[in-house]
Order: C-alpha cells, then structure tokens, then sequence
C-alpha cells in the first residue's frame, strides 16, 4: 500500500486533485476536513464542539483528527493506498500518522505539495464561498486566519518531510486538467 499526502495551503486545490487521484489510481481519500464537516451534518456531539473551531478557521486539537484517520486504516483490502488530505496539519500529526503506519509497516511514500500564492487562494476560497455553503469559507477575515495558521503550525511540516527525502513540490497554479497531469506523473511512479 501507497500513502501519499497531498499539501498545501486552504484552496490549493487539495480536495479537487485529490478526488481524481484517488479514483485514477485506486487510492482510498481521507479528508479530515469532510470527516469533521460530516460530524456536524450528522449532529453528533463532536460534530458540534468542533464547529465553533472550523468556524473561526483554527485546527481541531491533534487527538481528534488522529482518531478519525486511525479508524480508517484498517481493513481495506481492495485499494491501491491511501491518500491524505488536509492531514497530517501539525508536526505532531506527522509524528503520530508515521507512527501508525510504521506499526503496520507501511510509511509515508511522498509529500505532494501544491504551490499557490496568497492572492489566488483567496480569489478560489471567495469564489467557492457562493456554492460550498462552508462557514470558513464566508469571512475574508477567516480565509487570512486559515492562511496564517497554515504558516505557522502547518508549513513546518515540509521541512520535517523534506528532511527524509519525500517532500514534492508541484506548481498549483494553472487549469485543473494541467495540474492532474502534474500530480498523476509523480503519482504513476509511487504506485
Ligand atoms: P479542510 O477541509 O482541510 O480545508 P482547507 O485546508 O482550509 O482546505 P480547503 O478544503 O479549503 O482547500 P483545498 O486545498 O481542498 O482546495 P479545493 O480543492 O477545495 O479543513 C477545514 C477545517 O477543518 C480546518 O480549518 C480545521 O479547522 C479543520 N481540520 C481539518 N483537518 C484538520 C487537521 N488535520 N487538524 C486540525 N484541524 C483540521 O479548491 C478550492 C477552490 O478552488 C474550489 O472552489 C475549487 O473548485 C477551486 N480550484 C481548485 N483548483 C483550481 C485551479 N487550478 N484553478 C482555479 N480554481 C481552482
Ligand atoms: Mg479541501
């Protein structure tokens, strides 16, 4: 099994290339981001502690999202691997998804880094405010406290990745299709 991250700050098109990717090369999808959106569509009692979090576009505490993608990896036996999405986001999840999947020994086979600059992903995540319906996505305040917590707690993990020889930077700038191209190529040599 493969297991592939794919990076990159809010509307770098992580979810968009993720879902082509994922049905191109068999992979299994995980999202933490849809995980927790789908907690507060069902109402549960954790959907809604972590509402008010997303909401104010700060990260849910590390055990949540740990938890959710660890009751995922087990038993899936018809796939290709795993892709990661909007997971690992701090040091310390990078730390404990290693760890998992050491004790299953398998490891993270690649860091697939989408490049975009500030204004693009704000000019994406206003544009997708109209039709997501995502709370995080409505305030301009909240899209720059997104990008800003992206900076501090999650970019370090590139330097983390890039230290064990997996960190791939792609440009994510251009049309969808040219960038699946991109993706796909690095993506056909993991798997
Ligand atoms: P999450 O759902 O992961 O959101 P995000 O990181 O903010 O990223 P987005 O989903 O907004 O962007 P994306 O990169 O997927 O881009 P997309 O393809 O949609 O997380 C949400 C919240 O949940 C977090 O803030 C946090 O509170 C919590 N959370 C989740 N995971 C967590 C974790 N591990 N730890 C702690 N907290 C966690 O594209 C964006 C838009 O651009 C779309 O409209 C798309 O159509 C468009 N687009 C895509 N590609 C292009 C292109 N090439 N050209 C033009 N437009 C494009
Ligand atoms: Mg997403």
């Amino acid at each position: 099994m493969v297991n592939i991250l794919i990076f990159g700050p809010p509307g770098s098109g992580k979810g968009t290339q993720s879902v082509r990717l994922a049905e191109k090369f068999n992979l299994l999808h995980l999202s933490t981001g849809d995980m927790l959106r789908a907690e507060i569509a069902a109402g549960t009692e954790l959907g809604k502690k972590m509402s008010a979090i997303m909401s104010k576009g700060e990260l849910v505490p590390d055990e949540v999202v740990i938890e959710m993608i660890a009751a995922k990896i087990d038993g899936v036996k018809d796939k290709s691997g795993f892709l990661f999405d909007g997971f690992p986001r701090t040091v310390a999840q990078t730390v404990a998804l290693e760890k998992m999947l050491n004790d299953r020994n398998m490891k993270i086979n690649s860091m697939l880094t989408l490049d975009v600059d500030h204004d693009e992903l704000v000019k994406r995540l206003i544009a997708r405010a109209e039709l997501s319906g995502r709370p995080d996505d409505k305030d301009p305040a909240v899209i720059e406290n997104r990008i800003d917590v992206y900076r501090e707690k999650t970019e370090p993990i590139i330097d983390f990745c890039r230290q064990k020889g997996l960190y791939q930077p792609v440009n994510g700038v251009g049309s969808i299709d040219d960038i699946f191209d991109r993706l796909s190529a690095l993506v056909s040599e993991l798997v």
